[in-house]
């Protein structure tokens, strides 16, 4: 009897403190919620949420953090929330680190969903100071942005197409044609990484604003011919590209009228051009990841032409 007393009061006093801690959270998540739609740059900064990473407090005055809130990734949140389509909580598998992290260890009664979310594609999305990789990466540079930039969101049924360099890159996924990695998959050992976080010296101290690589992960063109690779006058990547977009972009056009003049728009014929057409698309606009990939995928959705046309007519 005694025994059951003492448990009934414990109980009680656990219960009191739970509903004091959620009280007390709530009251946070709101807070941030406010300072959100003021600063969107500073939802991972905010120390007052339970779930800010607070990576910040001691790498708040490094490059990689400064050059993180210029880039595209310091703004995934607010786009994914901001954006056309209806958000599932899964999207935050990729649009916000938290959802992986308390996803598993948790708070307790606390979900880490697309109401309480606070971090963009933030520091630990990609490193952890319990990794035992280089730069503290939570996995080897090689399968870092492959995780995350792929055609296929996972997301069966949301109605949102993910853009493509992933499977441009890796020449894979396409309808009707054979594997065909780029070229650069062999050389660049750590694929996406090098060439989007190359960093140049800078020439002056003016630069530094416009410098790509690093945390901005911006690639460039004049990367190309850095490691000696595409230094001949043959072979000046500025010169070549814009030739292959021109190539690219006439033979996007020719596919697109198919597609547009397609009367059966659920036969095979026309979902495999559709597909090869929108993973060029997807990928910068026109293949670039892959051009020679691009080329033969668009020429695939050419060969269907009359498949499509027949579709037409009947
Ligand atoms: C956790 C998932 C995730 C990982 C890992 C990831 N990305 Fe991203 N990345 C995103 C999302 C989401 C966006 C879209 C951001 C937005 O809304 O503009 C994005 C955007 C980008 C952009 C466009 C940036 C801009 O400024 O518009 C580049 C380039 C990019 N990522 C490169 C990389 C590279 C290189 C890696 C590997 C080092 C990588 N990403 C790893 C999720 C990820
Ligand atoms: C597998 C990882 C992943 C998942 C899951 C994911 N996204 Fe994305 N999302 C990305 C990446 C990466 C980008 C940046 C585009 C790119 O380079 O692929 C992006 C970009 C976007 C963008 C900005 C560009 C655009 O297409 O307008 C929106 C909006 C978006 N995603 C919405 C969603 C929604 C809604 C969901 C859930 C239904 C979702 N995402 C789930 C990886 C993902
Ligand atoms: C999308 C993935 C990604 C995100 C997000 C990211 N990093 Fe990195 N970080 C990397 C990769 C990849 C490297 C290794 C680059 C290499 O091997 O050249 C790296 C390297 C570093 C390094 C060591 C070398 C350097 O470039 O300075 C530091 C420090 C660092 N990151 C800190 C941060 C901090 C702080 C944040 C949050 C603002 C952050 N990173 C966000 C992917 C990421
Ligand atoms: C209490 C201070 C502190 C906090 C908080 C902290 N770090 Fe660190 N971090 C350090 C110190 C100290 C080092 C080792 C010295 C160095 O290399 O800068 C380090 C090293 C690193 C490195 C390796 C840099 C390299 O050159 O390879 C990365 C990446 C990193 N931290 C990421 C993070 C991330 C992501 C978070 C948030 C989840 C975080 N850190 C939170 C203090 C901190
Ligand atoms: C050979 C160098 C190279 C490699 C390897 C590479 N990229 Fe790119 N990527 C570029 C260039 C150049 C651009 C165009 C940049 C621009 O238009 O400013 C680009 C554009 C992009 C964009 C669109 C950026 C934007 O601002 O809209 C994304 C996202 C992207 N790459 C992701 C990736 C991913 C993910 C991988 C690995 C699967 C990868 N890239 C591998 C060179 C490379």
């Amino acid at each position: 009897m005694k025994q059951a007393l003492i448990f009934f009061v414990l109980s009680l006093l656990m219960g009191v403190f739970v509903v004091f801690k959620i009280a007390t959270l709530q009251a946070d998540t709101t807070k941030t919620e406010n300072s959100t739609t003021e600063t969107e740059n500073s939802t991972t900064q905010n120390g007052k949420t339970p779930f800010a990473e607070g990576c910040d407090k001691c790498h708040g005055d490094e490059t990689a953090y400064k050059e993180w809130t210029q880039a595209g990734h310091s703004h995934a949140l607010v786009n994914l929330l901001e954006g056309k389509y209806e958000v599932r909580t899964s999207c935050l598998s990729c649009h916000s680190s938290g959802y992986e992290i308390f996803a598993e260890h948790g708070i307790p009664g606390h979900p880490y969903n697309e109401k309480t979310a606070v971090n963009a594609v933030a520091c630990s999305s990609c490193h952890s100071h319990a990794s035992k990789e280089e730069h503290l990466l939570v996995m080897p540079a090689k399968k870092l942005c492959v995780t995350c930039h792929k055609m296929d969101c996972g997301c069966a049924g949301a109605g949102v197409i993910h853009q493509s360099q992933t499977e441009m890159f890796l020449g894979r996924e396409g309808a009707g044609v054979k594997r065909m990695p780029s070229p650069h998959v062999r050389v660049m050992k750590k694929r996406c990484v090098h060439c989007h976080m190359a960093k140049v010296e800078k020439k002056d101290e003016k630069e530094v604003e416009t410098r790509h690589g690093g945390h901005t992960f911006k690639a460039d063109l004049s990367d190309c011919s850095s490691a000696g690779c595409h230094d001949s006058a043959d072979n000046d990547m500025t010169k070549k590209l814009p030739l292959y977009r021109a190539e690219i972009d006439a033979m996007m056009k020719e596919v697109k009228t198919i597609l547009d003049n397609a009367a059966d728009k659920t036969s095979e014929a026309y979902i495999d051009a559709k597909l090869n057409y929108d993973m060029v698309k997807g990928d910068s606009g026109y293949g670039l990841h892959n051009i020679p990939y691009a080329r033969a995928l668009l020429q695939h959705s050419l060969s269907l032409k009359p498949q499509i046309i027949r579709t037409v007519d009947q």
